[in-house]
């Protein structure tokens, strides 16, 4: 049965960031600002890992401390371990996010550790956010194929899903990592994942690499999903899979469903004028279609 409505979760501040050249936490926080003001309800604002890693996020910790709380607007940061959970906590994130992988050389190149040793990071963090009450929601990385290994069987997205879920996540964000995946495979992929955790738990997060991305959405809707991480003007990529371009972008999405008369609460003139502003920024064309065709 196809959603009335959709909920839109904002990647842009993270995933896009975490990926295109750095720039300054006062951008980071005007971005912020201007998706707050379009509509955006959930935004992804930074992510609690090793600095080494991803310096571009190394300010998250200073970005929550001076982030002004919308209400009604939900904050989330990710956290790879119990390190990460314990910072992102002390400054007040709303919500965080675990991420693991359906590929072990994903998972390797990722974050340093085999999909098991991964699970076992994430139990105390599980449990410290259960005791404070913090919702943890949970990535599927490389659900569609992996940079390293190629085809990754749904099977086993399925069953780092249920882990994952089981666990206590509230919702799995199954991660289309390098774009690669097309629509018949993508809805028997969620067909797969639907069978172990409940559909309107299942969220779509889906990179627009190979430009698959509105047409393995549109192929999922009819399944009842009605969650998607997208990221304004397509901001972004994954320094772990080389040649990944962003996520899915957000004016494309919105400009999607508010067509077919799905719901996003949205205002796409505000959304695009935030693509257009940090597209300038960072000194890059803005990657939404619909954005270059409405400025
Ligand atoms: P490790 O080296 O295995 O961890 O890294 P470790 O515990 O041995 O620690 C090594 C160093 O990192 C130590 O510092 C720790 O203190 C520090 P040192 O002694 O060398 O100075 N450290 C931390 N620092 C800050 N925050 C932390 C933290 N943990 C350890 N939380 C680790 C493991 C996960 C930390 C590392 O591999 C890492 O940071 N990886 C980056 C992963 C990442 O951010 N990837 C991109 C995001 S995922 C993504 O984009 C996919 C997604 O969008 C879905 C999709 O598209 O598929 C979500
Ligand atoms: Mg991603």
């Amino acid at each position: 049965m196809m959603p009335s409505q959709a909920n839109i979760v904002e990647m842009g501040a993270r995933d896009g960031l975490q990926n295109e050249v750095a720039v300054t936490t006062d951008a980071k926080l005007t971005l912020i600002a201007n998706l707050a003001e379009a509509g955006i309800k959930k935004i992804e604002a930074g992510s609690f890992v090793s600095p080494k890693w991803v310096p571009q996020m190394a300010d998250s910790a200073e970005l929550f401390r001076q982030l002004p709380r919308q209400q009604g607007v939900t904050y989330s940061a990710l956290t790879p371990n119990l390190k990460g959970f314990e910072i992102a906590q002390s400054v007040g994130v709303d919500e965080v996010a675990i991420f693991g992988s359906a590929s072990e050389s994903f998972s390797q190149k990722n974050i340093n550790c085999s999909i098991e040793e991964s699970i076992e990071r994430f139990t105390p963090l599980m449990q410290k956010a259960k005791q404070q009450n913090i919702p943890v929601r949970g990535y599927v990385s490389c659900v569609l194929g992996c940079p390293y290994e190629g085809h990754i069987n749904a099977s086993e997205v399925a069953r780092v899903s249920e882990i994952l879920y089981k666990m206590g996540c509230y919702q799995i964000s199954l991660g289309d990592t390098i774009g690669v995946g097309t629509p018949l495979d993508a809805r028997k992929m969620v067909e797969q994942v639907a069978n172990v955790v409940p559909i309107d738990q299942i969220a779509l997060h889906f990179h627009d690499t190979y430009g698959q991305a509105l047409a393995n959405i549109q192929a999922c809707l009819a399944l009842g999903v009605n969650t998607f991480d997208s990221s304004v003007a397509g901001l972004g990529g994954c320094p772990y899979a080389k040649g990944a371009s962003g996520n899915l972008a957000t004016e494309d999405l919105v400009y999607m469903l508010h067509g077919m008369g799905i719901d996003t609460g949205i205002d796409l003139t505000k959304l695009i004028a935030a693509g257009n502003q940090i597209s300038q920024i960072i000194g890059r064309q803005n990657n939404s279609k619909v954005a270059n065709a409405l400025s």
